[in-house]
Parts: structure tokens; C-alpha cells; sequence
């Protein structure tokens, strides 16, 4: 079986569907069939990265997939420590070369690394990469307005997407605003928090079993209705089918308001402030 996945219209004109899959820790074999399946069961939007060390392994799952290309969209992700413009382009590059792809749908700073500060000459690589056609659409991980604001205000162009940590116990919602005002997408990592405790959560339970509806279904539709792209990591079949069965029933204002007041200040998984927090 399936399923079909609505989509959405990026600020240049790409089309996402509203999930797709995380594949942060599918690597090799395994990882490429567990890809594979996730196409065939409906997924068309894959999310790996440099130092996920799998663009391979999402690359062979694409030569696999029962469809063509063109209908695949594939994101990849640029580490800090490539920050600066020749290395930026050649990571773009390798990133290709590694997954065996002439383009990205999608190529993502991961991080801004403010201390660093060079987040605006790999802004630069990734608009020439664009225009170069090794990249459909470009966006960023894990930035603030302050730094959105600042790649808009240096080489007039804004990102398409921004992918933050975004789940019930850190909905983001300042944020989503300032988004949704500046037609900038919003894309949730770790929409399950990584299946922690939030999966236990009585709140979001007694939702689900109003709607017959697991958990994960509940988290992942709230997301869909705040109008936020998700991606459910899950190696399992079964789990990747129930993530995508959320187009049949819909969560009331009221119980979207009661998901809402879960939030927490410090309900981020790892304490990853981008403000602050810088990876390479
Ligand atoms: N840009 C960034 O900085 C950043 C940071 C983190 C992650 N990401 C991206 O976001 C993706 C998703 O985030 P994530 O992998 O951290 O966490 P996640 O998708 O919130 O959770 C993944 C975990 O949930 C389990 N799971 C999935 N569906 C389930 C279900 N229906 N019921 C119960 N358990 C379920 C998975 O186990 P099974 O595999 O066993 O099903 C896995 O342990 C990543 O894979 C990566 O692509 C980006």
C-alpha cells in the first residue's frame, strides 16, 4: 500500500510533501533497504546529511526506489566545519559524488555557528551551487531571525526552509511566527522528540484514543496543522507506515491548544541553543 502525502510550496517554487523521513542512523545495507521500503510505503522526501555518514546509503536507496528521481526530493546538509566559500563548494560536491547524484531537491547549512561567523560565505557557495544546478532549493538548519535577517541583508536572497528542533515539549512558536511572516518553511527535527518520554505523554494519550490514533500519529499531525514539513526517523516498516497515516482525521483547536501547553523553556532534547551551540 501508498499513501499519498500532500505537499507544499517552498518560496521558490520547489514542492515538499509535508513528511518525510530522517534517516539519522540508517547507514549501509540495512539502512538502504529500510530507505527503499519507506519510498515504496510513500515517502518522497529523504533527509540525510554530511556527517550522518549515510549519503551513500540514501543514494543506493534511491537507485533502488520503485519511482523516478524526479519525483524523489533529497536534502542534504552542510557541516560547520565547511563553512568557509571553496570548501563549502567542494562539500557540496563530495556530498553529490557520495550519494552518486547530479543535484540536491534540497542542501541545508546545518548549523550557523555564530562564533565561527562564516555562515554567510557558505550562504554564498550554496546560492552559486544553485545556480550552477547542483541544488533545487536552499535553506538552513538551526538559525535565528538575527541570522536569516543577516543572510537577507548580504546577498538579497533568503532561505527557503528553516529545520529546527520542533516537538510537543518545544513547539517553537515565536519562531514559527517570525517564519510564517517572512515565507520562510518550517521544518521539524525530531518531531518525536526521539521517541522519549513525550510518547508516554497521558495529555497526548487520551487525544489519540479519542481519534483511534496512536501517539506518534497525534504528534505528527499536530505538526502537520501547525503547518510544519516533518521528519520521523524510523527504520521499522510498520512505523514508517503508521508516521504517514495522519490524512484521515483531524485534531480540533481545542485539542491542538492542549498539545500547545506542553511546552516547556528547557524542553529542548540536548540543550542545543543555537545561539550558543556550534558543530562542525
Ligand atoms: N538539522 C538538524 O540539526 C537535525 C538534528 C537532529 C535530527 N535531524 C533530522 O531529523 C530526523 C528526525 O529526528 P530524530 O531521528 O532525531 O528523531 P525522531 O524522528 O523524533 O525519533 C526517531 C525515534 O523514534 C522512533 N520512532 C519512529 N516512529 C515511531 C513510532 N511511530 N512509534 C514509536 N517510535 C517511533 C524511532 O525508532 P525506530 O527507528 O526503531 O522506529 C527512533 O528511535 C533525523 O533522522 C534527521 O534526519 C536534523
Amino acid at each position: 500500500m501508498s499513501i499519498s502525502i500532500p505537499e507544499i510550496k517552498l518560496n521558490d517554487g520547489l514542492t515538499l510533501p509535508v513528511i518525510g523521513l530522517g534517516t539519522y542512523k540508517l547507514n549501509g545495507n540495512e539502512g538502504a533497504n529500510s530507505i527503499s521500503g519507506a519510498i515504496d510505503t510513500g515517502y518522497r522526501l529523504i533527509d540525510t546529511a554530511y556527517i550522518y555518514e549515510n549519503e551513500g546509503t540514501v543514494g543506493k536507496a534511491v537507485q533502488r526506489a520503485s519511482v523516478p528521481r524526479e519525483e524523489l526530493r533529497i536534502t542534504s546538509k552542510l557541516p560547520g566545519r565547511y563553512h568557509s566559500y571553496d570548501k563549502a563548494v567542494t562539500t557540496i560536491q563530495e556530498s553529490l559524488y557520495r550519494a552518486n547524484l547530479d543535484y540536491y531537491d534540497l542542501y541545508l547549512i546545518h548549523w550557523p555557528n555564530p562564533k565561527q561567523d562564516i555562515y554567510v560565505e557558505a550562504w554564498q557557495a550554496l546560492i552559486d551551487a544553485k545556480k550552477w544546478g547542483l541544488i533545487r532549493s536552499i535553506g538552513v538548519c538551526n538559525f535565528l531571525p538575527e541570522h536569516m535577517e543577516r543572510l537577507e541583508k548580504e546577498t538579497g536572497i533568503k532561505p527557503s526552509i528553516n529545520q529546527i528542533e520542533l516537538h510537543p515539549f518545544f513547539n517553537q512558536e515565536e519562531q514559527r511566527i517570525w517564519h510564517h511572516e517572512n515565507n520562510i518553511k518550517t521544518e521539524s527535527w525530531s518531531p518525536l522528540a526521539r521517541a522519549s518520554e513525550v510518547l508516554q505523554n497521558e495529555t497526548i494519550r487520551s487525544i489519540a484514543v479519542n481519534h483511534d490514533k496512536t501517539i506518534s500519529q497525534v504528534i505528527l499531525r499536530w505538526h502537520y496543522q501547525l503547518g510544519a514539513i516533518s521528519i520521523p526517523k524510523s527504520s521499522s516498516p510498520e512505523r514508517q507506515l503508521e508516521n504517514i497515516s495522519i490524512f484521515d482525521f483531524s485534531l480540533s483547536d481545542k485539542e491542538m491548544g492542549r498539545i500547545a501547553e506542553l511546552t516547556r523553556p528547557d524542553g529542548r532534547i540536548n540543550d542545543q541553543d543555537p545561539a550558543i551551540y556550534e558543530e562542525f
